[in-house]
Order: structure tokens, then sequence, then C-alpha cells
């Protein structure tokens, strides 16, 4: 029967879609496929507002706490409960045998800065599946970083493309042109497989990385380096003063997790740069401390800083890592990418 017949005809349509509608859920059921329009108390115009900010699945609803749901979507605590319930519950919650893991693991590999002594540094070099942060003041190197591991992930992987997400307007073709040649990759192709984004806001940027998701599953791009740089630009400029600051946490919280995700379940590199503030109340050591306080450091898998050294040098401290000692080296940012110092 065609659609047009179907819709020409009250009757059958009436006899029709509660049979079509069941059978869908219950197949649905069974291979634990349900989307969120298959929530209890979700109705079009709830899924729209969950998906317009940002819970694209039913992952991101099981593990949203209630007030946010209540926030986004305007239902009742009751209702909000039932959804978050009913996500957790159709989906298999977290458990992996340390095998599984360390099969992912493998899967995982590391792209090189160029400079030697920053590969070692990194145990091999910026790895997939985590986010790794560079804080440091001005001229430190962060934008660099960022255009290197962009040429240097397409020329590791031919098939590979790269998202940059740039907040202060300081992605440089020419750069990248500059660096391909430097390392033998052809520049035309290299400009040709880095997406760039410009982010106008946090909310913005934030959109951006929540359709970094739909270019691998929709459009099946190969995505394997995700740059925002920077990270907290746009928040530090939205968000000033205490009374914010809760709020400005909690979205730069969501942000975080969903970086996590991307780069874990598609075993990708995100590579975020963050500023540094003078500490007031720091009076021995350092008196600088990074932007976004712990929502940002603990979310970041690999954690680096960047300062000026002596006669032009750089220093990368790496200063937070799951497997890795806390060291330092010495680099230099050179025409052709970064070269090491010793
Ligand atoms: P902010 O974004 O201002 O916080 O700084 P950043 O940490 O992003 O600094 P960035 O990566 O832009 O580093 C700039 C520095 O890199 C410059 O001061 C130069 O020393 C160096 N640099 C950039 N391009 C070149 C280049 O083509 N050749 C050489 N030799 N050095 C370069
Ligand atoms: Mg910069």
């Amino acid at each position: 029967m065609s659609e047009e017949q179907l819709n020409g005809n009250p009757e059958m349509e009436l006899v029709v879609e509660p049979e079509v509608k069941e059978k869908k859920s219950k197949s649905e059921m069974k291979m634990e496929k349900l989307t969120i329009q298959d929530l209890p108390g979700v109705g079009a115009a709830t899924a729209e507002k969950l998906e317009s900010a940002g819970y694209r699945d039913l992952m991101a609803v099981a593990v949203a706490t209630l007030g946010e749901l209540i926030e986004t979507t305007g239902v009742s605590e009751a209702v909000a409960r039932k959804m978050i319930n009913a996500a957790r519950d159709s989906m298999k919650m977290g458990f992996e045998t340390g095998m599984d893991i360390l099969k992912k693991r493998e899967l995982v590999f590391k792209i090189t800065t160029g400079s030697e002594n920053f590969d070692t540094l990194m145990g091999g070099g910026f790895e997939t599946g985590a986010i790794t942060e560079c804080f440091g003041e001005f001229g430190s190197g962060k934008t660099q970083i960022g255009h290197i591991l962009a040429v240097n992930t397409l020329k590791e992987d031919p098939t590979a493309e790269v998202v940059y997400i740039d907040t202060e307007n300081t992605f440089r073709p020419e750069r990248i042109t500059q660096l391909a040649e430097g390392i033998g990759l052809d520049p035309t192709e290299a400009l040709q497989r880095i997406m760039v984004a410009k982010a106008y806001n946090s909310d913005h940027q934030m959109l951006l990385v929540e359709k970094v998701d739909g270019l691998i599953v929709e459009q099946g791009k190969k995505i394997k380096l995700l740059v925002i740089d920077s990270l907290t630009s746009h928040f530090r400029a939205e968000y000033i003063g205490r009374g914010t600051l809760a709020e400005r946490q909690q979205k730069l919280n969501r942000h975080m997790h969903t970086l996590a995700k991307v780069g874990n379940t598609h075993n990708l590199c995100v590579y975020v740069t963050n500023q540094v503030m003078a500490k007031p109340d720091q009076f021995f050591g350092d008196p600088t401390t990074s932007i976004g306080g712990h929502i940002v450091a603990h979310a970041s898998t690999f954690r680096i800083y960047l300062r000026k050294g002596r006669k032009g040098s750089r220093v990368a401290k790496l200063i937070d890592a799951p497997n890795l000692p806390d060291a330092e080296c010495c680099f230099e940012v050179q025409e052709q990418g970064l070269r090491d110092i010793n």
C-alpha cells in the first residue's frame, strides 16, 4: 500500500499505525537500539529540545543529572527521573574487561611533534583516544603545536582528516603550507584534509564539537585529530565574575565530557590549548594557573605546561599523565616545525 493511499484513508491509518508502532518498539527493544524518542515522556517537542541541547543519544541522557534535564526540557522531576532510568536500563552501562581495554589500547597511536625530545616526553607522541591540553602564556607555542600536529597526522595516515576549531582566529593556512612542505606533504592536499571552523562563542564551540560525531558516523570521515584553539577563551570572556563561575564550570564540564567521549569512541587525538592567568595570592613558586580549574585539569588525560626558555627556546613540562613520569624537555619552533634543543 502506498503512503498516499494510507494517508488518504483515515480509517486505515487508525488501524495500521498502532500495529506498526508496536512492532517497531518491540524489535528495537530486543536490539537495545532505542532512540531518545522512545523514552517515556519524550514526544517530538521534548526530543527536539534535547537534541538541540546536545543530548543526541541515550548515553547522554543516561549520564545527565535531573537538574540538567529539567532545565533543558521543562519536564517535571518525575518525568525526568523516568527518562534517565529508562535510558540507563536500555544500555549496557560501562563494564569492560581488562582484556577489552588492552585491545582498545592496541589501536591507540601517537602523533609525532617532530621533536624527538617532546615525543619522548609524551611516551612517543600525542595519543589518540585521549585529551591533551597545553597551557601557557602568549607566544609559548600552543597554536604552533596545533598546526604541527595537524600536518603530522595527515602525513602519518594518508586517509586521515583533521578538524580544527579556531576560537581566536589564529589558524593560518600559510603556516600549514609551510609545514606541509617541510615534511614532504602536498600543501593543497593537506589544506583540503583540514576542516576549519571558527567558533563565535562558547555555545557555538560546544555545538561544533557535537557535530564531529556526525562527521565521522554519518559522513564517514576518518577524523584522527581534533584541535580546539583555544578551549577556554570564549568561556573566560563570557562568564566574568564569581556569580557566573558555577554556570561556566558546569558548561565546561559538559564540553569536556563531549570531547572525552568523541576522542574515546572514535580513537582520535583531542588537542586543546588553554591560557594561564595570574594567581594573585601566590607569593612563592609559579604565579600563574590555567583557566577552567579542576574541571579542565581532570578531564584532560595529558597536561603540558609550556613556557618560554632562554634564547627563543620553549620548555614543555608534562605535569599530568596516566602512565608517564613528570618531566621536562626543550625545543624550538622553527620554520619547518619543532626541533630539539639539547
Ligand atoms: P597565544 O595564542 O597568544 O596564547 O600564544 P601561543 O602559545 O598560541 O603561541 P604561538 O603558538 O602562536 O607561538 C608563537 C611563536 O611561535 C612565535 O613567537 C614564534 O616564536 C614562533 N613561530 C611561529 N611561526 C614561526 C615560524 O614560521 N618560524 C619560526 N622560526 N618561529 C615561528
Ligand atoms: Mg595561540
